[in-house]
């Protein structure tokens, strides 16, 4: 069985951490396939958004693979460290919008993933940190940057030097998660998110994503010339005129993503 399952339904790609028995920690094996998974999704106009989770109910990611790391020496531990934020990179940079249907607790690398999605749905019973400065590393997958940007510098402040642990509620009082919900309502939270997104026409999802990402930390005007570039996109697309000839005829628009 693959450490990685790709499935897709109703155009939607499911994928699934399937480690369960290591809490679906991230090995360089997981790492390299979870890259070439984001990359395959790029050309994929029968995909409209991806969901990421994780197998069994113990964790969402336990983040890197310490066992795997434990005998590496420091010297040669680069290309593992390249591999799980080249990986995380690469789910970062999907340009359709991303969920983490987070089954279970996230550390490090773990949260690090969940954080390249662009939503969160969280089990009320996990527990979510940024944990390596009490494993003598620190957040090297894009946590220092992605954790401030979402709950700001005091609070990742806290989170990060401190390596605190926090449950799910927490989390989504600072901002961290967008959702909280009981176990067995967690497919239903994911699925209800992706019948809003379905909605909405997936050329304009995607460049409303971009225009949030690269205009982050702009000044205004660059932002603002940021979201012209991305609007621009949706200007001559197919989309819009069966948006508004939709909304003419006062009839739901059928978008084909063109
Ligand atoms: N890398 C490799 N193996 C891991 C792992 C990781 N990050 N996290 C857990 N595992 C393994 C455990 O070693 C254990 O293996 P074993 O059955 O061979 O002993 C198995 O997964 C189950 O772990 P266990 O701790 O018994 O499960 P749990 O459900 O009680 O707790 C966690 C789960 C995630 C809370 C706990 O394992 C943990 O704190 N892991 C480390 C998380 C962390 O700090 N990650 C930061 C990485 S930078």
């Amino acid at each position: 069985m693959s450490d990685v399952l790709v499935e897709v339904h109703d155009r939607v790609a499911w994928v699934t951490l399937n480690r369960a028995d290591v809490r679906n920690a991230l090995s360089r094996a997981v790492n390299l396939r979870l890259q070439d998974v984001a990359a395959s999704f790029e050309h994929r106009e029968d995909i409209v958004a991806i969901v990421l989770t994780g197998a069994g109910d113990k964790a969402f990611c336990a983040g890197a693979d310490l066992k795997e790391r434990k005998g590496v020496p420091a010297s040669e531990t680069a290309p593992y460290l390249n591999a799980i934020a080249g990986a995380i990179e690469a789910w970062g940079a999907i340009r359709k919008p991303t969920i983490a249907m987070m089954n279970g607790s996230a550390y490090g690398g773990g949260l690090e993933l969940a954080m390249a999605n662009d939503f969160r749905v969280i089990v009320d019973d996990a527990v979510v940190g940024l944990t390596e400065v009490q494993l003598g590393i620190m957040p090297g997958a894009g946590g220092t940057q992605r954790l401030p940007r979402l709950v700001g510098e005091a609070r990742a402040k806290e989170l990060i030097l401190l390596g605190r642990r926090i449950g799910a509620a927490r989390a989504k009082e600072i901002g961290l998660v967008n959702e909280v919900v009981p176990r067995d309502q967690l497919r239903a939270a994911v699925d209800a998110l992706l019948a809003e997104l379905a909605l909405c026409a997936p050329l304009s999802v995607a460049a409303a994503k971009s225009a949030i990402e690269r205009g982050h930390g702009r000044r205004l005007d660059e932002g603002l010339a940021i979201e012209r570039e991305c609007y621009e996109v949706t200007l001559f697309s197919e989309d819009r005129n069966e948006g508004l000839a939709a909304f003419a005829a006062g009839r739901p628009p059928r978008y084909q993503g063109r």
